[in-house]
């Protein structure tokens, strides 16, 4: 059985569709074992505890540095004796003491098709770009932004009508389907990491 930890600040619905996935059976040998959320009113981490989950508000504010707030999570998350690190929505960068605790174990999910549009808005800078394809990536997270190896990726078509709402809405459905899926590969053991190269073994 191999144990989830998610990181999150907001909405969650990444977080549910990994939830829902492991409910329905799609990924098996996997639990939920805590959510951690930076913001107290993450609706993600309301759903958590509606959920009976182990639900943590971690507060930056009780932290003097970025570096003693990682180690507490880092400590966390090895208390629950956590085998995949999911960021769903963490708004936040995950430093170095947390990358190195987790090497090749922390997937993030970006809302464009990188290396295209890191950081914020990765929707909005997609449609001010002009791009007509955009999409969602999962990948390994290392100690640079929105960097490390990519495991699965989506393309989206970009529609001239697009707003950014619009266009989110209908990337954040293949994030749903992505996410979920890459998260059932690690489980299953299938993802082998060679330098910035994801082998996904059948
Ligand atoms: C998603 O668009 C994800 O790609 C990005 O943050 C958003 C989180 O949404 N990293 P949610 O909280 O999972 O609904």
């Amino acid at each position: 059985m191999k144990k989830l930890g998610i990181l999150l600040s907001g909405r969650g619905s990444n977080f549910r569709a990994i939830f829902d996935a492991i409910q329905s059976g799609f990924i098996k040998n996997a639990k939920i074992e805590v959510v951690i959320s930076n913001k107290a009113d993450a609706q993600g981490l309301k759903f958590a505890k509606d959920n009976k989950l182990n639900a943590i508000f971690l507060n930056p504010k009780d932290f003097f540095s970025r570096s003693e707030y990682d180690r507490k999570l880092v400590e966390i998350l090895k208390n629950y004796s956590v085998d995949l690190v999911c960021l769903a929505g963490f708004m936040r960068i995950v430093g170095e003491e947390v990358v190195n605790a987790f090497e090749n174990k922390i997937l993030n999910i970006h809302p464009s098709l990188l290396p295209s549009f890191p950081g914020l808005n990765a929707q909005r800078q997609a449609l001010e770009y002009g791009v007509k394809i955009t999409g969602c990536t999962v990948h390994f997270v290392d100690t640079k932004v929105d960097h490390g190896p990519i495991v699965l990726q989506a393309a989206v078509e970009v529609k001239e009508d697009d707003t950014v709402e619009t266009l989110s809405n209908r990337i954040l459905s293949y994030e749903h389907k992505i996410y979920p899926y890459a998260v059932k590969l690690f489980v299953e053991g299938k993802l082998r990491v060679l330098g910035r190269k994801v082998q996904i073994l059948h």
